[in-house]
């Protein structure tokens, strides 16, 4: 039986230190760290996403300034707002939460973000940093993995890891990271053949597709390491992309959803902002 990474209890830890690290920031510089964060439209999720993400910067005593824009507002109106928040010497951190309603170019907006301020790690330069192997600020669901992975004491070196998912938001960047670790990688993603056979061979698999228990449990080889980065609302309730009683009963190391990679998703917010604030002040 697999033993649980508990995400909440390392991030409990991780903010515990955060909001220590803020305090004497504060106290070097007389000011607080901000995050500006963007949310547009009325996505029920996302606006849960923006709220627990406000609520853990206070709880970490980082400033959290908030704009709440209507879904009819047009690129000009965004960029305008970017460029505010670039020029606004209180804000250390901006975070436009995608996705972003139609109509709207998303990828004109990350690269309008200083990626000095970019705490999501989207920007091109701040991608780019990454894939030649100087990361500056790197994105926050791909940082929590490493941060839980290296904590459950997961050894990387020469190991096969499989990524399932190519986003830029998590496959591309954990792939990246996990190869600067010495893992072997391979991506696979919606018109990849003969899945489950690529999972059966992984020492880690790091599974973010976005569908409901997809990669099956009896996949999974015995004693690997299983990431489950899906939240599928469904009618059964919330759901990894991980058939996680299956997977349990063969991995040695899995997480939960919920409780487990999103809460240090969060944590890694909080740090990047004080990261960046650092930065800024240097
Ligand atoms: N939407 C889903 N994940 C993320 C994230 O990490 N950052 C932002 N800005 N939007 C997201």
């Amino acid at each position: 039986m697999a033993q649980i990474i508990d995400g909440k209890d390392l991030a409990s830890r991780k903010r515990t230190a955060i909001a220590e690290e803020v305090k004497a920031f504060s106290a070097r510089y007389g000011r607080v760290p901000g995050l500006a964060v963007v949310l547009v439209g009325e996505d029920p999720a996302s606006g849960i996403y923006v709220k627990n993400k406000k609520l853990a910067c206070e709880k970490a005593g980082i400033t959290s300034l908030s704009w709440q824009l209507s879904a009819d507002t047009s690129q000009a109106e965004l960029l305008g707002l970017i460029d505010e928040l670039n020029a606004n010497p209180g804000v250390d951190g901006i975070l436009v939460q995608l996705p972003l309603p139609g109509g709207l170019n998303e990828d004109e907006v990350l690269l309008r973000i200083d990626p000095a301020k970019d705490v999501d790690g989207f920007h091109p330069f701040n991608m780019g940093m990454l894939l030649t192997g100087t990361p500056t600020l790197v994105p926050c669901t791909p940082r929590g993995i490493m941060e839980m992975l290296r904590d459950s004491g997961v050894e990387l070196k020469g190991k096969d890891a499989v990524v399932v998912g190519r986003s830029n938001i998590v496959g591309k960047p954990i792939a990246l990271l996990l190869m600067m670790e010495h893992a072997t990688i391979t991506v696979c993603h919606s018109r990849t053949k003969n899945l489950a056979e690529k999972i059966s061979r992984a020492d880690i698999v790091v599974a973010a597709i976005g569908k409901p228990e997809m990669v099956r449990g009896s996949w999974i080889k015995e004693g690997a390491v299983v990431i489950d980065v899906g939240v599928n609302r469904t009618e059964a309730g919330l759901k990894g992309d991980v058939e996680f009683e299956e997977a349990s009963k063969r991995a040695s190391l899995i997480t939960p959803v919920p409780g487990g990679v999103g809460p240090m998703t969060i944590t890694m917010l909080l740090e990047n902002t004080l990261i960046a604030a650092r930065a800024r002040m240097s």
